[in-house]
């Protein structure tokens, strides 16, 4: 696997482990990769700029502007990244990323880049185990931000245990998985759904429920990072997207999301239903603004066609992905889905877990195939579809 051609930032923060980069930059630029580097002022008490100069072959920003006062872009270099390595990251840092300080050229060239980031941290045991540190490599995470972390070894106290900065070896492995991820979907489609539907009751009212849509949103995104073709079919929802290969469809009722699947789904591979349907809506929609002049207002309802269903039924070589957002017996009820809607895989969410389900920009999931099921922990969405993406991944 090479780097050939990959636009990669290298940050590194004020660290003894800083001289390992020497080598790394060596290895980034042997496996075809362009390196641009940005130092903080103490990672040059570590490391010379001019010895990183040369190995990279280009120049290193240490401040917003040069010796000569001429002003260096933070927003362009970020831009230019296909990734953003930060190695070493002292607590220091990984203080400012999981709060959001930016008070150095490293840290507006992090917090502008759109590029996946990886983080690289080396300090003293005592530091690595300290709960602050946990809690903010937790935080990264949650970001959707790769950790590698500290290896177990000597380390620049004396002391031994957890801290090393990860050999230049490892890195460049995580950094070659990263970019080979970018393709592991190539030549797939899939069509992902998303958001709430509304139901109308009259043309001014409607039944509709919380989903932000983001949650599909971070799915669709996820697909297409790893070069999957994306028809995103959304209910009305806030969420943006631009990606070249994801086409947005919008829809607005249960039933309008049902004609707008059995456009495509014959073609795909895979489909992921992460939409918040409505099971039922008013039987009749008024035509006019309904009038408040009873004290009460019956509104008849039919079941709306159930869309995952009738994809069960209809499958031939698509993988089938349900979600169920369950508020008791989460796990039974979920099971009992997957069976019945003959799905392949069914990611369950609960209301009951705090963080997860609508809205939030946080999830808590568990995956369920007729044979498995695998549980994990409270993290952004970014990271829950990584987490849905690799386990797919994994079975297809
Ligand atoms: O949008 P967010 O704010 O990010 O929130 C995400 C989410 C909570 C909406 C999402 O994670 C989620 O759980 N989506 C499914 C919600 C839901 O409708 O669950 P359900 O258990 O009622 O439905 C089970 C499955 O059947 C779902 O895949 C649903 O898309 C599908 N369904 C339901 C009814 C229907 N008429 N047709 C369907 O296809």
């Amino acid at each position: 696997m090479s780097l050939q051609g990959k636009k990669i930032i290298l940050g590194i923060t004020g660290g003894i482990a800083a001289y390992k980069m020497n080598f790394l930059v060596r290895d980034l630029l042997k496996s075809g990769a362009e390196v641009k580097i940005v130092m903080t002022k103490s990672a040059t008490d570590f490391v010379s700029a001019l010895t990183l100069s040369t190995l990279s072959k280009n120049k290193v920003y240490t401040n917003f502007y040069d010796e000569n006062k001429t002003w260096n872009n933070h927003v362009e270099l970020a831009l230019w990244a296909d990734l953003m390595l930060i190695a070493p990251c002292t607590a220091n840092t990984l203080a400012k990323i999981s709060s959001g300080i930016c008070d150095n050229f490293l840290m507006a060239v992090y917090m502008s880049a759109k590029c996946p980031v990886v983080i690289a941290p080396a300090m003293d045991l005592d530091m690595y185990a300290h709960p602050t540190v946990i809690r903010n490599l937790q935080t990264a995470e949650s970001f959707g931000h790769q950790i590698i972390p500290a290896e177990f070894g000597e380390l620049a106290s004396g002391l031994v245990g957890q801290g090393r900065l990860a050999e230049p070896s490892t890195i460049l492995s995580v950094l070659e998985k990263q970019f080979s991820d970018a393709e592991s979907f190539s030549g797939k489609k899939f069509l992902i759904t998303a958001g709430p539907t509304y139901e109308n009751i009259d043309p001014v009212r409607f039944i509709g429920n919380h989903s932000s849509g983001k949650m599909g949103f971070d799915l669709a995104k996820e697909a297409a990072r790893r070069g999957a073709e994306v028809i995103l079919i959304s209910g009305p929802s806030a969420e943006k997207i631009a990606a070249k290969n994801i086409t947005l469809l919008h829809v607005t009722s249960a039933q309008e999301m049902f004609d707008e699947v059995f456009q495509y789904y014959e073609i795909v591979d895979v489909a992921i239903m992460s939409a918040a349907v409505a099971d039922y809506a008013p039987k009749v929609k008024a035509t006019e603004k309904i009038k408040k002049n009873e004290s009460e207002l019956t509104i008849e309802l039919i079941k709306n066609k159930d869309i995952l269903g009738t994809m069960g039924e209809k499958k031939s070589k698509q993988f089938l992905v349900g979600f169920a957002l369950e508020t008791q017996n989460e796990e039974q009820n979920a099971k009992e889905k997957l069976i019945r809607k003959n799905l392949d895989m069914i990611v369950l969410n609960s209301l009951r877990d705090e963080g997860a389900g609508f809205a939030n920009t946080t999830n808590k999931i568990k995956i369920f195939t007729p044979a498995e099921e695998r549980s994990f922990s409270l993290k952004s969405k970014e990271a829950v579809a990584k987490d849905i993406l690799d386990f797919i991944e994994e079975k297809l």
